[in-house]
């Protein structure tokens, strides 16, 4: 099956980073905000990332206008009904996102895929939810995602072959890497990633080591680009809250459960780089290590 129309749901960090590589891989491609005030932000988010790309050298300025040429933006799914493959994006709510799914299944014609970008959530809660659960996948972009290379594909236990090649053949247009997981709570990167950073929170909050040092010890002791402490500013604290909560409540295991620190600093509203502070005070003109 050809792709050539795709649908992005939310137009949030993670949305519109996908609405963009589809657009400059040449799809048409449509994104649905909840509403006009947030479709504007997240289309100004698009605009400055492909101008980021310009002032780099990784995209001529007419490719930048072609890309924004393909973008269209919407308030309502009822836009998706010509879609080829629909990529939710939305927020990290099961009961929203089944409801979405519902939604996506009553609009869209039996062709489409339908995948979401869920960093946790098993997609067989979505598949469920439509009547076409052989076209469901879990398409897992990382941030930010113009730049990473990777897009971890899940398949659920009724996901199709043809729907996972269609899929895979999408993803490698779009120049990324796919990796395939089973259907499992983390899939396999935050399966990975999470207990790692709340070892990070656990070692500062049992005094062992100081922020810098943990940071410093992950970038120039293994080479990565950003230090534990950086990363959940990153990422933000509140997500990866929600992803250490649901890996905890899957497999009750102590390494899955989030640090009590890093639940205060949630409750504090210290999500990290969005909120001005996390690990490190942005606001008061803190630099992380990656970036001095
Ligand atoms: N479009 C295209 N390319 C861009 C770009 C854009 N908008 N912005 C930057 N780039 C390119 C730059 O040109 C540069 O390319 P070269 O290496 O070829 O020169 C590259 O991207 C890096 O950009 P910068 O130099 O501006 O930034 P940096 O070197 O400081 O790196 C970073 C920034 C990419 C974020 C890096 O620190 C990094 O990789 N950090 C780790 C990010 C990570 O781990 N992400 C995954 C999080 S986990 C997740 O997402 C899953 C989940 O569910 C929680």
């Amino acid at each position: 099956m050809d792709i050539r129309t795709v649908g992005v749901v939310g137009c949030g960090l993670m949305g519109s980073g996908i609405a963009e590589v589809c657009a400059r891989a040449g799809y048409a491609t449509r994104v649905r905000e909840l509403n006009p005030d947030l479709l504007h932000t997240g289309q100004q988010r698009i605009e400055r990332s492909l101008q980021t790309a310009v002032e780099r050298g990784k995209l001529e300025a007419a490719e930048r206008d072609a890309a924004l040429g393909r973008i269209s933006g919407t308030t309502s799914l009822d836009d998706f009904a010509d879609c080829d493959l629909v990529i939710e994006a939305a927020t990290e709510n099961p009961q929203i996102k089944r409801q979405t799914f519902t939604e996506l299944d009553r609009i869209c014609p039996p062709r489409t895929i339908l995948a979401s970008n869920t960093s946790s959530i098993p997609i067989i809660q979505m598949a469920t939810a439509t009547q076409r659960p052989d076209k469901v996948l879990g398409m897992h972009f990382m941030n930010p995602v113009p730049v990473m290379r990777l897009i971890e594909y899940v398949r659920t236990l009724t996901t199709s072959d043809e729907t996972l090649e269609t899929a895979r053949a999408f993803g490698t247009s779009l120049g990324k890497r796919i990796i395939v997981s089973k259907d499992r709570a983390g899939f396999i990167v935050n399966f990975l990633l999470i207990p790692y950073l709340c070892e990070a929170v656990r070692m500062l909050e049992q005094g062992f080591a100081s922020r810098e040092d943990i940071d410093v010890g992950m970038m120039l002791g293994t080479s990565y680009p950003m230090g534990p402490l950086t990363l959940l500013d990153y990422v933000g604290l509140d997500t990866t809250l929600f992803i250490a909560d649901i890996l905890f409540d899957e497999f009750k295991e102590p390494r899955f459960a989030a640090p009590t620190l890093l639940r205060q600093m949630v409750t504090a509203g210290y999500l990290g780089r969005k909120t001005g502070r996390g690990f490190y005070d942005y606001g008061a003109g803190e630099q992380p290590p990656a970036s001095r």
